[in-house]
């Protein structure tokens, strides 16, 4: 029998680079309560890190702070901040520099997303994904960016692969994602002089998150959704979080203003998610093909 395909086994950070290359350093991350920023803070912890992460929900970042700091014997503090207001961000901030002194790292990765046709989507609901997603990294930015520069560090923002073609019912998404695309690379040619570093991971289809489970199109088996794949499978959390090891270690210490795609060559052989053009003729099917809300 043919052995299984290096592209087929995910990998933990751990396995490829040392454990100590994030001793003494501190990332800030938010959306790291759940999902791929989680998984990112955790593997970043890994490494030697302490971390603070950042979300609306209290309960769910504390419990997810404890768990970090259990598994990877770092130090992770929960700070409650909706991204949307400057001043939460900057109490946040200031929780983190009293319990670590610095910040090195940011992951800016709140986000917020639903499915809406444009005919559909009230200004109240396109405002609030550019609220979440891009104003809440520009707020983010404007909160750690002193302190981000003082320790040279380095930001990744956490975007998608959506926008690069059309895609029906993100308008509102695509238009947050393609601007944080933009502020990433004219923040890193800012600040490249000032020592800092800045750039986007795009996830494509990653398995078990909240944005894949409601955003996939129901009738879709994961085994023939994998097929058409180029690697063979579904992403990782895990994928996400060795592209963040990568781009904030030092291997990558000549890499700005990029966008690292991690979705095992999907985009370029994607096709819509939703039937076209069925859904777009008809709004109203689309409820027909979204897996029930988790
Ligand atoms: N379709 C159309 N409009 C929607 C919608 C949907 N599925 N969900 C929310 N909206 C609209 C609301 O109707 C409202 O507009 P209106 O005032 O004109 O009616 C506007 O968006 C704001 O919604 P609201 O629920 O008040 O905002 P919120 O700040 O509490 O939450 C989200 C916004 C995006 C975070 C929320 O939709 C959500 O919880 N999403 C799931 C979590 C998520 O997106 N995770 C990331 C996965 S990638």
């Amino acid at each position: 029998m043919a052995s299984q395909s290096h592209s087929a086994v995910v990998f933990n950070s751990s396995q490829v680079f040392k454990e100590n290359i994030f001793d003494g350093k501190v990332l800030f991350c938010t959306g790291g309560g759940s999902g791929i920023c989680r998984a990112m803070t955790d593997a970043v912890m890994r490494h030697g890190a302490n971390a603070t992460i950042v979300g609306r929900n209290v309960e769910r970042l504390t419990l997810a702070a404890k768990e970090l700091s259990d598994a990877t014997g770092r130090m992770c503090i929960p700070a409650q901040a909706d991204v949307r207001q400057p001043k939460q961000l900057q109490d946040a901030v200031k929780k983190t520099i009293e319990a670590f002194g610095k910040i090195d790292f940011v992951i800016c990765g709140a986000a917020g997303n639903f499915l809406a046709p444009i005919s559909g989507l009230s200004e109240n609901a396109f405002r609030t994904v550019i609220e979440i997603d891009t104003l809440g990294t520009y707020h983010t930015i404007k909160a750690t960016l002193p302190y981000v520069r003082a320790s040279r560090g380095s930001y990744i923002h956490v975007s998608a692969t959506l926008h690069y073609r059309a895609t029906p019912y993100q308008v509102h998404v695509s238009a947050a994602k393609a601007a944080i695309d933009a502020t990433s690379a004219v923040l890193a040619i800012e600040e490249g002089p000032h020592g800092v570093r800045s750039n986007v991971i795009a996830p494509g289809p990653i398995g078990g998150t909240e944005g894949m489970n409601r955003l996939s199109a129901k009738g879709t088996s994961t085994r023939e959704y994998e097929a058409s794949i180029p690697l063979g499978r579904m992403g990782s959390v895990k994928d996400c979080a060795n592209a963040a090891v990568f781009l904030f270690s030092d291997a990558a210490s000549f890499i700005t203003a990029q966008i690292l795609v991690v979705d095992g060559g999907s985009e370029h052989v994607r096709p819509l998610t939703l039937p076209y053009p069925q859904s777009v003729l008809d709004p109203a099917s689309i409820k027909s093909f979204i897996k029930p809300k988790l």
